[in-house]
């Protein structure tokens, strides 16, 4: 009887581990406007900061995590780093170089390898961008001592090879970080490689990713972590880092990502209130651009589930049909960054990623960042190509592709020089 009683708990997770219940995809009522973010699940309309921070925000976390992205693993793991390698004058002796092993699980999964570049010249604590990278730490500096990484890679990617990593890989990405301009503007820029947590393949799991528990308790329920919560997981085992490095300032921390990286960006900022800003460049469906749309040149909920299985949890291939039955859109995650600034970027050729639907998406995140006292977005229309608004809610969108240059990142340290403003330490 003990037993049975021990495996049952086993099987259906203890009471605190289990998301809350909700209820099946077919059964939600359709709903073809975006949910506003400040009614509850049950009709009860939010009118209180307080309310929206201990009731609906809980809530959409957890709507999110049941019907989308899976469970965000709460195992408490301590993060013990270890710097590999140190240079002092990296950048011509502009910047301090390092790299950081990040042990999530010593002995049982591979470590985070986490790049480090912070600006010499500085007056106290560095701002920092922190984001993952596609290509591997070798690829956007000539530093030999970088390591590459020995995980799965695109092979797109210059220099892999049968899908691994090589030494040719390095040095070939640097624009695309662009890693001295943003130090000569003073910021900090910490990255690692999205397969240091889940190489992107479709039916294999590594990195640290199959030692991540909460899967295994939730799963059943059709809300088993899926890859972009495992990134997003990750990004915040690297902030735990940051914010013990004496060299960065903990509450001027900006995350970055592009494309299915900005997904994760997004997500990662939601979840983690230590992100202080949050850019999620072209991200488009399944991040910053509506699953409520039905322009067949835009990518739909079923064309993202069809081609990246592995990126959502299984509920959310309930939606593939009627994406108006999920019970929240992009706009409520964009919600769950507020008070926080938020830039979406994109290009005008990059229509997959649906432009004008994201700054749709950021609109109707507004009535939270009003409620919060935050401000919103200054734009009723989209703006011309190369124009920033830079209010709280941001938009960008330029001429080209689908890609992040080193024009980009000028826009980002733009939005962070006016949003990211320093602050004194806590207690003077
Ligand atoms: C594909 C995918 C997008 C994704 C993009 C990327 O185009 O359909 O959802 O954002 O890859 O990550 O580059």
């Amino acid at each position: 009887m003990r037993r049975t009683l021990v495996l049952l708990l086993l099987v259906l997770g203890t009471p605190m581990t289990r998301a809350a219940d909700f209820p099946a995809p077919e059964k939600l009522p359709s709903q073809a406007d975006f949910p506003d973010p400040l009614v509850m699940f049950d009709g009860t309309k939010v009118t209180t900061k307080e309310q929206w921070q201990t009731k609906r925000r809980p809530e959409l976390k957890k709507l999110f995590e049941h019907y989308m992205y899976g469970v965000s693993p709460r195992d408490a793991l301590k993060v013990e780093s270890m710097v590999l390698h140190e240079d002092k004058k990296a950048f011509g002796g502009k910047a301090t170089l390092k790299e950081i092993a990040l042990a999530l699980r010593p002995g049982e999964a591979p470590p985070i390898h986490l790049l480090l570049v912070v600006p010499n010249e500085r007056k106290g604590p560095a701002p920092v961008f922190v984001g993952m990278n596609f290509c591997g730490n070798h690829a956007l500096v000539d530093d030999p001592k970088v390591l590459i990484p020995t995980w799965w890679m695109y092979p797109s990617h210059a220099g892999v090879k049968d899908s691994r990593a090589t030494e040719e890989g390095r040095g070939k990405e640097k624009d695309v970080w662009a890693l001295e301009q943003s130090i000569e503007r003073g910021y900090a820029v910490a990255t690692f490689y999205n397969g240091d947590i889940d190489p992107d393949q479709k039916k294999k799991r590594e990195g640290v990713r199959p030692l991540l528990e909460v899967t295994r308790v939730d799963g059943a329920q059709g809300r088993a972590t899926a890859t972009i919560m495992a990134w997003a997981w990750g990004i915040s085992r690297a902030v735990d880092y940051l914010v013990s490095d004496k060299d960065l300032d903990a509450r001027r921390i900006a995350v970055v990502g592009h494309s299915r990286l900005g997904k994760t960006a997004l997500l990662a900022a939601a979840f983690d209130e230590r992100i202080a800003l949050a850019i999620s460049h072209q991200a488009g469906c399944g991040g910053t651009a509506p699953s409520r749309q039905n322009d067949p040149n835009v990518e739909s909920v079923e064309k993202i589930n069809k081609n990246f299985p592995h990126w959502f949890c299984d509920n959310f291939k309930k939606f593939n049909d009627d994406p108006s039955k999920l019970p929240f859109d992009q706009n409520c995650l964009a919600a769950l960054v507020a008070p926080r600034p938020l830039l979406f970027s994109n290009a005008v050729k990059d229509q997959w990623a649906n432009p004008q639907g994201q700054f749709e998406v950021l609109k109707a995140a507004e009535p939270v960042y009003k409620l919060l006292g935050a401000g919103g977005l200054d734009a009723r229309e989209m703006p011309e190509p190369g124009r920033l608004i830079d209010s709280r809610l941001g938009y960008y969108i330029r001429p080209g592709i689908h890609s992040m240059t080193k024009d980009d990142w000028k826009v980002f340290l733009d939005f962070a020089d006016k949003h990211l403003v320093k602050t004194e330490p806590r207690g003077k």
